[in-house]
């Protein structure tokens, strides 16, 4: 199967990110059972899957940060670029181009939306680097500017993940890992942000999406992956994925026989679809 993005005519089988047979417990919780999945350089990945399916901990396993919520890589590897990155401090992985936005945003409420931004960069030495990427996020963000000086955890939800992603983008990332931006969110908002992802991928930026919107991530995506209690139970494009019969049907809330909806997911500009009903368009929960 073809799992390089169209803009990526030049991605070899080492660039980008490759996670192999990983397996991740919490204790005596197995939570990832032998996952392995590519984001090719240049691409948009999505990762679908309902509660408890695994898709926070893939994104902790990459960025070196399971160790703060006691978890830890049994066996298997992650490499960014053909370079070894599981088992590096998660300061060294950002340094390396790998930078997550954890679920539930995590901005530091108590601070400015300039302060949390300058603490995106803490890492950048570079002068030039780190004006670059304020121009960069203020011109995805102007409302980053705007707000400046003002308490961020007086924000709206919108306007948190925005800073959220700011934040992130600060590190000058390869690669972004993001989980769930749109959940919890507005129609409007989350189709904003998802256009920003867009926007941000278009500017070079790979990104390995998690997502319970999967009409949302099968329009960003170029490939994508549905983990089930700790396994892939079904990857491929997403083109073919949002085509797919079984996939309309179990995920997308589609009988077979239905058309339009979710067929296309080459309308970016309204990556929600908006003949299914928005309670129908989640993986809450389904049986294998
Ligand atoms: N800190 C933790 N300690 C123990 N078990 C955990 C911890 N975090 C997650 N788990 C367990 O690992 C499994 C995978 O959880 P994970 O949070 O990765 O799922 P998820 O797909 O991100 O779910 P959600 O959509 O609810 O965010 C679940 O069984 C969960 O209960
Ligand atoms: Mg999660």
């Amino acid at each position: 199967m073809n799992v390089h993005a169209p803009g990526s005519p030049g991605a070899t089988g080492d660039s980008g990110l490759t996670v192999r047979d990983l397996v991740v417990g919490y204790g005596p919780v197995a939570a990832l059972r032998g996952v392995s999945l590519r984001v090719p350089r240049g691409a948009v990945v999505a990762v679908l899957g309902g509660n408890g399916a695994g898709k926070s901990t893939l994104l902790r396993a990459i960025s070196g940060t399971l160790r703060f919520h006691r978890g830890g890589i049994a066996s298997g590897d992650v490499t960014f670029d053909g370079e070894r990155i599981s088992g590096v401090e998660p300061s060294g992985v950002v340094a390396r181009g790998v930078v997550q936005v954890p679920e539930g945003r995590r901005i530091f409420a108590r601070m400015t939306v300039e302060e949390n931004l300058r603490a995106g960069a803490l890492g950048v030495r570079d002068r030039g680097a780190n004006a670059r990427a304020r121009e960069r996020v203020l011109g995805l963000f102007p409302i980053l500017a705007e707000r400046s000086r003002q308490r961020a955890g007086l924000m709206s939800g919108g306007e948190q993940q925005m800073l959220a992603i700011g934040r992130a983008l600060m590190a000058a990332p390869r690669l972004l890992l993001l989980d769930e931006p749109t959940l919890g969110l507005a129609p409007i908002m989350a189709a904003r942000i998802a256009e920003t992802i867009q926007e941000i991928n278009a500017q070079g930026t790979s990104v390995l999406l998690v997502e319970q919107n999967v009409a949302t991530a099968l329009a960003l995506a170029s490939h994508a992956y549905v983990l089930e209690v700790g396994e892939v139970a079904l990857s491929g494009a997403a083109r073919d994925l949002a085509g797919d019969d079984e996939v309309r049907r179990r995920y997308l809330g589609i009988g077979p026989d239905a058309d339009g909806g979710a067929s296309a997911p080459g309308t970016p500009d309204a990556p929600g679809t908006p003949d299914v009903p928005a309670e129908r368009r989640t993986l809450t929960r389904w049986s294998a």
